[in-house]
């Protein structure tokens, strides 16, 4: 596991940008995992300058979001869905046939997950995920005692992720209780992880996912296991690392 620590958020994101760009130069007809939240936004920023002032192409990339809530059609402004377009794909040149997200409104959500899965395999699996990271240690929405060998499914938000995204909604009780997010184990299935942290929030989290033991009490441990992963966090999130990187 590659571990970079940078002086601020903006230069964190920078890292991240480049290590993303390079793979949509050197693969273009690859695949990108997707996050949302508040730790991408300025990487989706530098992506957005480079397609624009750098000609960086996503033409031929096919995406694939990580999750999104149960219950929340496409447009509603609270879906990971109109995240990602707004924040990111409306301003780069994707083509919205090779755009991929879990439908928060499927009717039949196992089958639908096991069709997303399908979709991961059929486009060549992911080459690059991105991750963000909660301050409980969860991937996406693999809450703490999730299994490390999952794959998408719904799941149950734990009450602190619930506050945690409630930042987002106009009323806390109207953020959704359940969400379908890609499992661990089809995380852990993409060639590369990228995981961004920042903020000292994120600190006891990022302590334990590069040197505590692996555990599903905090299911962001397991990429220690991955062969390529790389975390790039700030200062901040560092604060809490007694190795030397
Ligand atoms: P954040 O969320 O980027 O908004 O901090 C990350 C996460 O919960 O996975």
């Amino acid at each position: 596991m590659l571990v970079y620590i940078k002086e601020n958020y903006e230069e964190m994101s920078k890292e991240a940008a480049r290590i993303v760009a390079e793979l949509v130069r050197s693969k273009p007809s690859g695949v990108l995992g997707f996050a949302t939240g508040g730790t991408p936004l300025e990487l989706y920023k530098e992506l957005i300058r480079m397609h624009q002032h750098e000609g960086l192409d996503f033409s031929n990339i096919t995406t694939f979001n990580l999750d999104e809530y149960v219950g929340l059609p496409p447009e509603h402004p609270q879906s990971y869905h109109y995240f990602m377009w707004e924040n990111l794909f409306k301003h780069i040149n994707v083509d919205r046939r090779f755009v991929h997200f879990p439908k928060g409104m499927a009717q039949d959500i196992e089958a639908h997950c096991e069709w997303y899965e399908k979709q991961i395999e059929k486009a060549g699996g992911i080459d690059l995920q991105i991750l963000g990271i909660g301050a409980n240690g969860h991937i996406a929405f693999n809450e703490p005692g999730s299994s490390l060998g999952s794959r998408t499914r719904i799941k149950t938000l734990t009450g602190t992720t619930r506050e945690a995204n409630a930042r987002f909604f106009d009323d806390p009780s109207q953020v959704p209780k359940y969400a379908i997010t890609m499992g661990v184990g089809t995380i852990m299935d993409a060639k590369k992880l990228l995981l961004l942290a920042s903020g000292e929030s994120k600190a006891e989290a990022i302590a334990a996912t590069c040197e505590g033991p692996i555990t599903a009490k905090c299911p962001a441990t397991i990429v220690q296991m991955h062969r390529h992963a790389t975390v790039i966090v700030d200062q901040a999130a560092a604060a809490k690392l007694t190795m030397k990187y």
